[in-house]
């Protein structure tokens, strides 16, 4: 197979020259197909997609997926003011944060729209804000996620007002004159299609509560394949549930409700690759493993050692005509002096290794890290063990590469220190 994920080998080869590795590599065109799945999702009466930043911030895919009539979820009051420094109209973005910043008051006046996650966030609003409108994130009781730690909500999670509360909310909303135009429910990211469809239909009760609010927000978590054995959300499908319950509602109570999703995984998930070369080999003995450490690690992608989840990995050889028919089984970890620093966790156990079949390796090659496009550079550990932050090039949709992050020096590193 000479095309790995989205680049041919050769290509590949090329840009591991050009750039250097360990690299992140972007493909414009797979974030427009997906953005293209995700507008197509059905909705009676209108659907705004948000894409959720944090799972890639770099500054030229925001500005793509502006270009894509895309808006913007911001996870931080810096997030917002990262997307309006790159050209994103507040209008746009709506903020829904853990953390309540200094700044968080400017934005709004700058026109950002606002959720509140919690009662001295409604309080603050409505002290500064009284008379207008905002959004409630609310805990639907139920979550879903690919594993547990991305499972935000239920009892166990901190995100959001727990639905029971609605009584306490409407005290406060009244006291400071507030509209609620917006419900925003997020359960968890790569959640379970069936478990995404019931919160759907709890959200519409809950929505009721709110007699003005006239949009849903459903937030994201639609789970993608990243590995093989792993299946794509179908967003049709799902769209469709949703479609007839939005339907029913209006059919019962006359509200038309307007339908947000907030992806990151499924817009990003599969348009990035992590490029790393093999920068040493070694092993523990006839009864124990062969280990491939790599020249990248989890500085540059956290999943494997946070989540215990593993990445699709594919060898490149560094000369083209290689036999690739003997395999081996191996470790593959990172560079970093940290032992939980492997790419090939037990999977759903960040405290295990596990082994993998692949094409025997050299010290020399490159390992090439599918489905690495979100929650991978933007969750990097940066700095850590000093390594410098890597580089991030794009596939523009013409097919010519450019460089949107640059390395980063040792002087950049250190710049901010005294
Ligand atoms: C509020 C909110 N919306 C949307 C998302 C995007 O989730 P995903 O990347 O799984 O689609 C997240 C991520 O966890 C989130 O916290």
């Amino acid at each position: 197979m000479d095309k790995i994920f989205f680049l041919e080998k050769e290509n590949l080869r090329q840009v591991a020259k050009t750039y250097g590795t360990p690299l992140y590599i972007y493909s414009e065109k797979i974030i427009q197909e997906k953005a293209k799945i995700l507008s197509e999702m059905p909705a009676p009466y209108g659907l705004t997609v948000r894409y959720a930043a944090k799972a890639l911030t770099t500054r030229a895919i925001i500005k793509i997926i502006d270009k894509l009539g895309l808006h913007f979820d911001a996870s931080s009051a810096w997030e917002a003011k990262r997307l309006m420094d790159a050209g994103i109209a507040p209008d746009k973005i709506l903020l829904t944060s853990q953390e309540l910043s200094p700044f968080t008051k400017e934005l709004i006046q700058a026109g950002i729209h606002f959720t509140a996650v919690s009662p001295r966030q409604l309080i603050f609003f409505g002290e500064n804000f009284r008379g207008e409108k905002l959004s409630i994130r609310l805990n639907p009781g139920i979550g879903s996620g690919h594993v547990k730690r991305t499972n935000v909500a239920g009892t166990s999670s901190s995100f959001g007002f727990w639905y029971e509360k609605i009584p306490e909310i409407n005290k406060l909303l009244e006291k400071y004159q507030l509209t609620v135009e917006r419900i925003h429910i997020h359960i968890g990211s790569g959640s379970d299609p069936d478990v995404w469809k019931q919160v759907a239909a709890k959200a519409l009760k809950l929505i009721e509560c709110f007699p003005q609010a006239r949009i849903l927000n459903l937030g994201g978590g639609f789970k993608v394949a990243r590995m093989p054995f792993e299946k794509d959300t179908d967003i049709l499908a799902l769209g469709k549930a949703v479609y007839f319950e939005l339907e029913k509602f209006a059919a019962q109570t006359g509200r038309k409700l307007h339908l947000e999703i907030e992806p990151g995984t499924f817009l990003l998930a599969q348009a990035g690759l992590l490029l790393s070369q093999v920068n040493d080999k070694v092993d523990t003995g006839e009864n124990g493993y062969t280990f491939l450490k790599l020249d990248s690690g989890m500085n540059d992608i956290t999943r494997p050692t946070l989540y215990g989840v593993q990445h699709p990995l594919m060898i490149v050889s560094q000369e083209p005509e290689r036999n690739e028919a003997n395999t081996e089984k191996v470790i593959v970890v990172g560079h970093n002096c940290e032992s939980s620093d492997i790419l090939t966790p037990k999977p759903g156990n960040p405290e295990e290794a596990d082994t993998v079949e692949i094409p025997e390796t050299l010290i020399g090659d490159y390992i090439v890290v599918g489905a690495a496009g979100a929650y991978v550079s933007a969750m990097s550990f940066a700095n850590y063990n000093s390594f410098p932050r890597t580089p991030e090039i794009l596939i523009q949709e013409n097919g010519e590469i450019r460089l949107i992050r640059k390395a980063e020096s040792l002087e950049m590193m250190i710049q901010n220190e005294l």
